[in-house]
Order: C-alpha cells, then sequence, then structure tokens
C-alpha cells in the first residue's frame, strides 16, 4: 500500500514536511512547521467561505454534489421522503438508526407532549409588531427559551441535552403558529397532541378552516415531506453557525437562535421567499429571456439556482418539484408553477448555467408549494427552519460528544496598519 502522507517542500527555503493524510484531508495544523524565520507564526491555510475545509467529522449527512446524493445517516432522501414522516427522521438524525414501530410511538408521544408553549413566551410573542418578520421573531423566540429554561446550560449532561431537544421539537412550531395568528389578530389555536407533527402544525396555523374534516391528508403529507427534506445538510452556512456557537458550550437555545439568523439570509434559506418574489417580478413566461439577461449581467441572481456542494441537480429540488403538483391536486394550481418550469427549462440549458453547472435547489419549487397551501411569502424561511432544527440539534449533539472538538476560532491574515503613534484628537486629519 502507498504511503498515507503528503510531502510538502517550502520553496522559499527549501523545507520539506510530510504530514499524514487521514480520510483524503491533512491536519491544517501541520504547516505550522513550515517557517522563514524561527519566530515567524507559521504557514496557515488561507479559505474564505470554507470551500475546501473540513470543520468536523461527522455521521450524520453524506452530501455527494458531484452526483447529487444526499443520505441520512446512510439512507437515501428519496426513500426517506417516500417512506419515513418528518418525526421518524428526525429521531434517525438524532440517534443515528430509523426507530422501531415501538419507539417511534414513544418519540412521536414525547414531542407531542411538548406542543404547549410557556405563557411567558406567549407574552414575548404579543409583543411584536404585526408586520414584523417571522425569522425575527423565531429568533427571539428561541433565544427567548434561554431563559425559560436556564438548565439548558448544562450542555455536558446528557438528559439535559435531550429535554431541549424535545422541547424545540415540540415547541417551535405552536411558536411560530401562535406568532403567525397573533400578527393577524386571530385566536390561538392549542396544539392536538394526538395529531401527527405537520398535521398539527397546519391545524394551528388554522389552515383546516371551521369545523370541515381536518386537514387533507394530501397537504399534511405534503409539508412532511418538506420538512423532511430540509431536516439537515452537513457542514452548511447556519449549521457552521450553530456548531461554531455551540463551541464555546453556549446553551442549545442560543445555538439554534444563531443558526436561524444564518438561515434567515437570502442566499441560503430565505431564498425560498426570495424565489418567489422573483417569480412574481418576472409575472409573464414571455419576460423570463429578459430576466435571464440581467442575471447574466450580475444585476440579479437567479434565487432557487446554484449550490455550494450540488454541481448536479439537487436531488431535494426533484422530490419538491413532484410534490408541487400533487398539492396542486387539492389546492388548485399556482400560476407561478408555469413560470417556474420554463425558468428551470431556459436556464438550464443556456451556456452561463450549464458552464457554472448552475441547477435548480431545494428553494426554487418549494415556496410555490408553501404558497399554494396559503403559507405568507415572508413566512417561508420559518418553514426552512422548523425542518431543520432535527439536523441542528443532531449536530449539536454530536459536536458534545466530539472530543476532537475545540472553540471554533479561526486566524486571519492581518493586512492593516503596522504599530503607528497615537494622534490626539484635535490633531487627527
Ligand atoms: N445566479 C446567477 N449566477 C450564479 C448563481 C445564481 N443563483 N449562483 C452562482 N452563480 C455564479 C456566480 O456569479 C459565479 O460566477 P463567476 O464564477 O463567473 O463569478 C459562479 O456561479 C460561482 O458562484 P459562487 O457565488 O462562487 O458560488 P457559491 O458556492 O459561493 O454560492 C450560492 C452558492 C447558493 C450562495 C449561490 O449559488 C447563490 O447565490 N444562489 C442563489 C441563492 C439560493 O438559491 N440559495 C439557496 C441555496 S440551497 C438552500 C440552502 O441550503 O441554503
Amino acid at each position: 500500500m502507498s504511503k498515507q502522507t503528503l510531502t510538502i517542500t517550502d520553496n522559499r527555503t527549501g523545507q520539506t514536511i510530510e504530514l499524514p493524510i487521514e480520510h483524503d484531508t491533512v491536519p491544517a495544523i501541520g504547516l505550522r512547521q513550515l517557517k522563514v524565520q524561527a519566530d515567524d507564526f507559521g504557514m496557515m491555510l488561507y479559505d474564505p467561505g470554507y470551500t475546501n475545509t473540513a470543520s468536523c467529522k461527522s455521521q450524520v449527512t453524506f452530501v455527494d454534489g458531484d452526483k447529487g446524493i444526499l443520505r441520512y445517516r446512510g439512507y437515501p432522501i428519496e426513500r426517506l421522503a417516500k417512506e419515513s414522516t418528518f418525526l421518524e427522521v428526525a429521531y434517525l438524525l438524532l440517534f443515528g438508526e430509523l426507530p422501531t414501530a415501538s419507539k417511534l410511538t414513544d418519540w412521536n408521544a414525547r414531542v407531542m407532549a411538548q406542543t404547549r408553549i410557556d405563557d411567558g413566551l406567549k407574552n414575548l410573542l404579543q409583543t411584536f409588531p404585526a408586520d414584523a418578520h417571522p425569522m425575527g421573531v423565531l429568533i427571539s423566540a428561541v433565544a427567548a427559551m434561554s431563559t425559560f429554561y436556564p438548565e439548558a446550560k448544562q450542555v455536558h449532561d446528557s438528559e439535559t441535552r435531550l429535554r431541549q431537544v424535545l422541547r424545540m421539537l415540540g415547541q417551535l412550531p405552536t411558536a411560530v403558529a401562535f406568532a403567525y395568528r397573533n400578527g393577524r389578530g386571530l385566536p390561538a389555536i392549542e396544539p392536538d397532541a394526538a395529531l401527527g407533527y405537520s398535521d398539527n402544525f397546519l391545524h394551528m396555523m388554522g389552515f383546516a378552516g371551521d369545523g370541515d374534516g381536518g386537514i387533507d391528508p394530501v397537504l399534511a403529507r405534503a409539508m412532511d415531506v418538506l420538512f423532511v427534506l430540509h431536516a439537515d445538510h452537513e457542514q452548511n452556512c447556519s449549521t457552521s453557525a450553530l456548531r461554531n456557537i455551540a463551541s464555546s458550550d453556549a446553551d442549545p437555545y442560543c445555538a439554534v437562535a444563531g443558526a436561524i439568523g444564518a438561515l434567515y439570509g437570502p442566499l441560503h434559506g430565505g431564498a425560498n421567499e426570495a424565489v418567489l418574489r422573483m417569480l412574481a417580478e418576472i409575472g409573464d413566461v414571455k419576460k423570463i429571456p429578459a430576466y435571464l439577461d440581467r442575471v447574466k449581467g450580475r444585476e440579479v441572481r437567479l434565487m432557487g439556482f446554484g449550490h455550494r456542494v450540488y454541481k448536479n441537480y439537487d436531488p431535494r429540488a426533484q422530490i419538491v418539484k413532484k410534490i408541487a403538483y400533487e398539492v396542486f391536486d387539492v389546492t388548485g394550481s399556482n400560476p407561478l408553477i408555469d413560470i417556474a418550469v420554463e425558468l428551470e427549462r431556459t436556464a438550464i440549458e443556456d451556456d452561463y448555467f450549464v458552464s457554472r453547472r448552475l441547477y435548480p435547489n431545494v428553494d426554487f419549487y418549494s415556496g410555490i408549494i408553501y404558497q399554494a397551501m396559503g403559507f405568507p411569502v415572508e413566512i417561508f424561511p420559518v418553514l426552512f427552519a422548523l425542518g431543520r432544527t432535527p439536523g441542528w440539534l443532531a449536530q449539536w449533539m454530536e459536536l458534545m460528544g466530539d472530543a476532537e472538538q475545540r472553540i471554533a476560532r479561526p486566524r486571519q491574515i492581518y493586512l492593516g496598519e503596522g504599530e503607528r503613534p497615537y494622534p490626539p484628537i484635535g490633531e487627527r486629519g
């Protein structure tokens, strides 16, 4: 077998070092041996946006971006989306194995038993302006939970950790629905623990209507599958933010609140909202070529397209596109779907997108479904956050059990001023 090492020669000095290769990586700290002067700091890696830096070893989610593969704990996303419920997938992500039937029943009951929210949280949610963006509200709600459950600080106690996991999974949909209805002057609808996770969420949002037969099972299942598709995506921007925050032993509510903050941006989870606004702005299939010219002229980005990892069709987008038509059979079609389909067709044949390997991502079709179901556009990123919560929590649990992890603290290349004399205020230019 060949030697599992990487030999590097520093041409400034002729110094050669040999670094061990494990899992196709070398330890970055090994480069620090490379110095010109003995008192130099030593060589570092420069990697803005962490495009080629592994920050952890993980067993949760596998993505092969070139082949368009996504697996949670080894199970293909296509199979999980077809066969499993969202809470079943949450269990898988958190504990590493699919639950048996009895374990799943118990798990569902444990999560659903946590769906009531504190009066303190209700009071807080009533203080936001009616037009507050739901992501800002959700960030605040999750951060506030840190004050309601101070035991969460005991991040190295596994029983305490699990209690916070159950609270977050159970309470976040209730907080979202409560804030949504409160912002519209509608009375809150209490959670119904006898329902499934997504059924209960749509019920609390008030989507069952008055006195009818409850939530249409096709819509409840579509919601559940959309949550499954969003449940984890390895070391993306929000998950990395979460790991950074939690690496200081901050409690999980603060870490998840920070992750939601990262998700809020239009390049990440805010893209589903941005896609809908973009499709509405295009407004007509005839205007697609002109819009794509603006994209190619770098005036705007084609939202819902492109991905740091996928250089092929995002497997989640294929499933979302299929769900859209299932939902439309119940809700009636969303006219924006025609624009989206034509936009995709035109873009994936255009050299600008082909040469950069830009394809639709998970956010391209999801907003069209959410809108058809009755969600207002600004709540779309919140739906992403609800789906991603078990993934964040699974990554947090993994981090807490990883003896190799230390507080996250990157280095920088300092290019600012050297030491200079301090000018008194009256002498400054
Ligand atoms: N529209 C137009 N051009 C694009 C797009 C896009 N959506 N995405 C990438 N490019 C171009 C970019 O201009 C660059 O071109 P050039 O090499 O000529 O300068 C090239 O493709 C590489 O782009 P990049 O910005 O270096 O790629 P990245 O890996 O840093 O960014 C991304 C990934 C997702 C932020 C980006 O593709 C993007 O902004 N997409 C639109 C927003 C979006 O849909 N986000 C949701 C991502 S999936 C859900 C999630 O997990 O967050």
